[in-house]
C-alpha cells in the first residue's frame, strides 16, 4: 500500500493535532489548472472559502489567480496577500452593508449579486461614493450536481442566485439604477462534483439563458460558471491532482461563448484539496467486543467535514506496516458524531502512532472551531519543515 511520502520523524517532534500542507502538490495542481485553462483562455480566480491560509494564499497570488470572496473578511485576506483589487470578485447571499462599502472602496472587479434588494443596496451605496459597481447576475440555473444536499446550491429550492422567472423584472428595472455596470453572469451549481454530466448540463442551461439575454440587447462581457470540481477522497496518494483537462473540455465543447466574451471559474477545493492532511496521534487503541476503536487527539473541532456531511477522508497510519485491522476512528469531543471513518482498514495501531486524514486541504483548517474549549489545530508546511 502507497502511503504519503511525508517526514514522519519530524512529525513525531511535533505537537499534535495539526494541518500539513504540501506546497508541492499545491504547486503542481496549480500548474496542471493553469496549463488547462490556458488552453480556452480561461480565466480562474481562486475561492477562497477554501482555505485562507497565508502560505497558500501566497503560491496562489503568485501563481495569478484572481480572488472569489465571500465575505468582508476573506476580501481582506485577499489583499493582504496582494491579489490585486481588480482580479476580487465578491459573492454572498448576505453581504453587509461593510462588506459592500469594503469592495466599493478597493474598487474590485466585480459584485456577483444574488437578489434584487441586494442590487438596490448596492447601488444606493455606490451612489454615495460616487463610483459605478461592476456587477453580475447570479442566476439559479436549476441544474441538479447529484452532490451531497447541503452543498447543491443549483436547484430553485436552494437559498442562492435569482431564479430565472425574476430576471425579466430585474433587466428592466437595471437601467434606473445608474450606479451599477452589468458585466456579468454568474452560477454554481454545487461542490464535489465528480461526474461531469451536471456541467455539461449546467452549459446547456447558459446556452439557453444567454440566448435570452442576447435577444434582449444585453451582451454579458463574462460568464462565470463558479466552482465545484470535485477531488478523489479515496486514493490520494494515485490521483492528487483533478482531471482538470476533463473538467475545462466540458466547457470547451458544450459552451458557446459570444465574440469578446471571457468564462470564468471559481474553484476552490480542486485546488487546494490535496495539499492538505491532518496529522493526529493516536490516545487509545480501545478493544470493544464488536469493534476496536482508535481515539486520537483531533477532533471534528479540527476537521468537520466528516461529522457535518457524513464526507469520507482516507485516513492512514504513517507509524505501522503491521497488517490491516478495522477500526472506528474517533476523536475525543464529548459527541457521538466525532468520528472520522467507521470500520476503516488502517495498519494495526497503537498509542503513539502518528495518523494522517488525507485530502483536507479544503474546508478543513477554514472550519475549524473551539467547541469543548480546544485549542484550534496547529500548521506546518513542508517549506516549514525542510
Ligand atoms: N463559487 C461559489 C459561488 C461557491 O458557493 C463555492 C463553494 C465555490 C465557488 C467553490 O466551490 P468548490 O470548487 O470548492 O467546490 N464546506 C463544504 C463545501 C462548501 C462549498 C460552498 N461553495 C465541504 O466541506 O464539502
Amino acid at each position: 500500500m502507497i502511503k504519503a511520502n511525508y517526514p514522519i520523524p519530524v512529525f513525531e517532534n511535533l505537537p499534535t493535532p495539526f494541518y500539513y500542507y504540501d506546497l508541492d502538490v499545491l504547486r503542481n495542481t496549480i500548474e496542471e489548472m493553469k496549463m488547462q485553462a490556458r488552453k480556452a483562455a480561461f480565466v480562474v480566480h481562486y475561492a477562497l472559502k477554501a482555505n485562507v491560509n497565508p502560505s497558500i494564499l501566497s503560491i496562489i497570488k503568485e501563481s495569478g489567480l484572481g480572488a472569489d470572496c465571500v465575505s468582508g473578511g476573506e476580501i481582506l485576506a485577499a489583499l493582504a496577500a496582494g491579489i490585486p483589487t481588480d482580479k476580487i470578485v465578491f459573492a454572498g447571499v448576505g453581504k453587509a452593508d461593510w462588506e459592500i462599502n469594503l469592495g466599493l472602496d478597493h474598487d474590485i472587479c466585480c459584485f456577483n449579486v444574488e437578489s434584487e434588494q441586494e442590487l438596490e443596496v448596492i447601488n444606493e451605496l455606490a451612489t454615495a461614493k460616487n463610483k459605478i459597481a461592476n456587477i453580475a447576475l447570479r442566476i439559479n440555473p436549476n441544474v441538479d450536481a447529484n452532490t451531497h444536499h447541503h452543498i447543491t446550491t443549483g436547484l430553485n429550492e436552494n437559498k442562492f442566485g435569482i431564479n430565472m422567472s425574476d430576471i425579466e423584472h430585474i433587466i428592466n428595472k437595471l437601467p434606473s439604477l445608474e450606479n451599477l455596470n452589468m458585466t456579468g453572469i454568474h452560477f454554481h451549481i454545487g461542490s464535489q462534483i465528480t461526474d461531469m454530466s451536471p456541467f455539461q448540463d449546467l452549459c446547456i442551461r447558459i446556452n439557453e439563458i444567454q440566448k435570452y439575454f442576447i435577444n434582449k440587447q444585453i451582451h454579458p462581457t463574462h460568464i462565470n460558471v463558479g466552482g465545484g470540481l470535485g477531488i478523489n477522497y479515496e486514493h490520494p496518494n494515485h490521483i492528487p491532482i483533478p482531471d482538470f483537462e476533463a473538467y475545462f473540455n466540458v466547457f470547451r465543447k458544450h459552451l458557446s461563448l459570444y465574440p469578446n466574451q471571457t468564462l470564468h471559474f471559481e474553484p476552490g477545493r480542486s485546488i487546494v484539496g490535496q495539499c492538505g492532511s491532518l496529522i493526529t496521534k493516536v490516545l487509545y487503541v480501545k478493544r470493544g467486543s464488536a469493534k476496536n476503536f482508535l481515539i486520537v487527539d483531533a477532533g471534528f473541532t479540527d476537521l468537520i467535514r466528516p461529522a457535518f456531511y457524513g464526507a469520507f477522508h482516507h485516513i492512514e497510519n504513517l507509524s505501522s506496516d503491521l497488517d490491516m485491522e478495522k477500526y472506528d476512528v474517533a476523536g475525543p469531543i464529548c459527541e457521538s458524531s466525532d468520528v472520522f471513518a467507521k470500520d476503516f482498514s488502517m495498519n494495526k495501531s497503537k498509542r503513539g502512532d502518528i495518523i494522517a486524514i488525507r485530502s483536507a486541504g479544503a474546508y478543513g483548517e477554514i472550519m475549524a472551531s473551539q467547541y469543548n474549549l480546544r485549542k484550534l489545530p496547529n500548521i506546518y508546511t513542508s517549506e516549514d519543515l525542510k
